[in-house]
């Protein structure tokens, strides 16, 4: 671990030293009990949570904690939580109120919890009242410091809340315990500088920085070399990526020099912000060997207006002049959204902006989100809040729509024959293993799971608006 992650920490010792503590209290425990501690970490939201628990579990596992896979029976409970929609925040409160009963059974159990919900003081306020038996409490921003706090805890026995400090230093080379064995997350930047009116990630992630790219290409590297396939490279708008580095390079740039790294993999990234998603970055694209030709590029909203009171910078034609040029450059191209119904003030005229805008964006999919007021955000204070059964109404509309168009994008790949990462046996039918396309696609064909991680050829046979169903070519 290099002198930049001991600073991050940043919560009286370093984290190294701090694992180091933890582990030789954790080696104690096994000698007199004959086991090891467990740890069970449990993520809400999105990718970067998921890459930051990733990051917990691995200074967990360093601290001598075998990873659990549930919560019963673990002695250190981290809760990552997520903060960008009120349902994500009731499911981890309601959660962390289930685990009550586990503390009663065992006094020395330990919860934490971090991310996103936790970064907000009123939430923090709220779990210092409300969930006595919490221990511990981080932000986003002092991942770093989780094994500093928990010695702490260990040592004074006194709750501890760093949720809404701006500790913006990059933790670098953290412990990495990755759940999967060929498909990774590599976080490129942290945090955004965009302050779109119903958002709540700057506010919790606090203001954009980036790493530097030898560490990222270090990492990736690294990840080719151990039989990674599949690299996705995470950011809240990695368009913006590179700003204040010493590198100076931009997010085209840093791909492009990822590309030149030998090896069997697929590139790919999130999120982009049509504001800044150019045409450098998809010149980029289009001339590379591992970069997927897929670009997830969330839209919000297809009316001008809406998008103005949201703070996004673009407009519907500005939006279909960059998804023209990035089919123009990869016909092949699969091409996914966000978008957000029910933004205080949308009109029904302006609904049906966004639904001629799906017509004629023609997504493969769309995550499709009823808006929620976020407490501190521009948003949540506008007058005009939709009536819920209007934005339902509206939302339903809008996914029969979109289902008619993803099924017939689907159905366009009958009779081709696709590259597909195996991740071995299907969860719901023992017979059939399933995969994820160039496109990131689910595909489901008869076969080995024991392709696991590799790639196959699978020629697509039909489809429906989410999965494609095929049979494997054993060439
Ligand atoms: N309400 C509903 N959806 C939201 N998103 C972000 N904030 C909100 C909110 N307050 C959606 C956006 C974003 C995605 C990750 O979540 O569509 O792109
Ligand atoms: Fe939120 Fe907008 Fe930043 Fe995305 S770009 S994280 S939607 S503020």
């Amino acid at each position: 671990m290099g002198k930049a992650s001991a600073r991050a920490a940043n919560a009286g010792i370093q984290t190294e030293q701090a694992i180091a503590l933890v582990r030789q209290e954790n080696d104690r425990f096994s000698m007199e009990s004959g086991r090891a501690r467990r740890a069970f970490v449990l993520t809400f939201g999105c990718q970067q949570n998921e890459a930051d628990s990733e990051k917990i579990a691995g200074m967990a596992k360093a601290m001598g904690y075998e990873i659990a896979a549930t919560p019963e029976g673990a002695d250190l409970i981290v809760v990552n939580t997520c903060a960008v929609r009120e349902h994500a925040e009731k499911k981890a409160l309601s959660t962390v109120g289930q685990y009550k009963h586990l503390k009663a059974q065992n006094p020395d159990l330990v919860i934490a919890m971090c991310g996103c919900m936790v970064s907000q003081q009123h939430r923090a306020e709220e779990i210092k009242r409300r969930y006595p038996y919490v221990n511990f409490v981080f932000g986003t921003a002092a991942l770093g410091a989780f094994p500093a706090l928990l010695w702490e805890w260990m040592n004074t026995r006194r709750r501890i809340f760093r949720a809404a400090e701006a500790e913006t230093a990059i933790a670098e080379g953290l412990p990495v315990r990755r759940e999967s064995g060929y498909r990774a997350w590599v976080s490129i930047m942290y945090g955004c500088n965009n302050f779109c009116s119903y958002c709540i990630v700057p506010y919790v992630r606090g203001r954009e920085r980036s790493r530097e790219p030898e560490p990222i290409l270090a990492e990736i590297r690294e990840l080719v070399a151990a039989g990674y396939r599949d690299i996705t490279l995470l950011g809240q708008n990695v368009n913006s990526y590179g700003k204040g580095t010493k590198a100076g390079w931009d997010f085209a740039d840093l791909l492009a020099e990822a590309d030149k790294i030998e090896g069997d993999f697929l590139l790919r990234f999130m999120t982009s912000h049509p504001k800044d998603a150019g045409k450098k970055l998809i010149d980029v694209m289009a001339a590379s060997r591992h970069i997927a030709h897929q670009f997830h590029l969330p839209l919000q909203s297809g009316s001008n207006a809406i998008l103005a009171k949201m703070n996004r910078h673009y407009t519907a034609e500005k939006y279909l002049e960059t998804l023209d040029y990035l089919r123009e450059k990869m016909p092949d191209v699969t091409v996914t959204s966000d978008i957000i119904v029910g933004f205080p003030g949308e009109t029904e005229e302006d609904f049906e902006e966004t639904m001629k805008m799906i017509e004629r964006a023609q997504f493969d999919m769309i995550f499709s989100f009823i808006y929620s007021p976020r407490k501190g955000t521009p948003a949540a204070a506008m007058e005009d809040q939709v009536p819920p059964e209007v934005t339902h109404a509206r939302f339903d509309r809008l996914l029969e729509l979109q289902n008619a168009i993803g099924a017939e994008k689907n159905r366009e790949l009958v009779g081709k024959t696709l590259r597909v990462l195996c991740d071995g046996e299907s969860k719901n039918d023992k017979a059939t293993v399933s995969g994820r396309t160039e496109g990131n696609k689910l595909v489901f064909w008869r076969g080995d799971p024991a392709a696991r991680g590799n790639f196959v050829r699978v020629k697509i046979t039909s489809a429906e608006a989410f999965a494609l169903q095929g049979e494997l070519l054993n060439d």
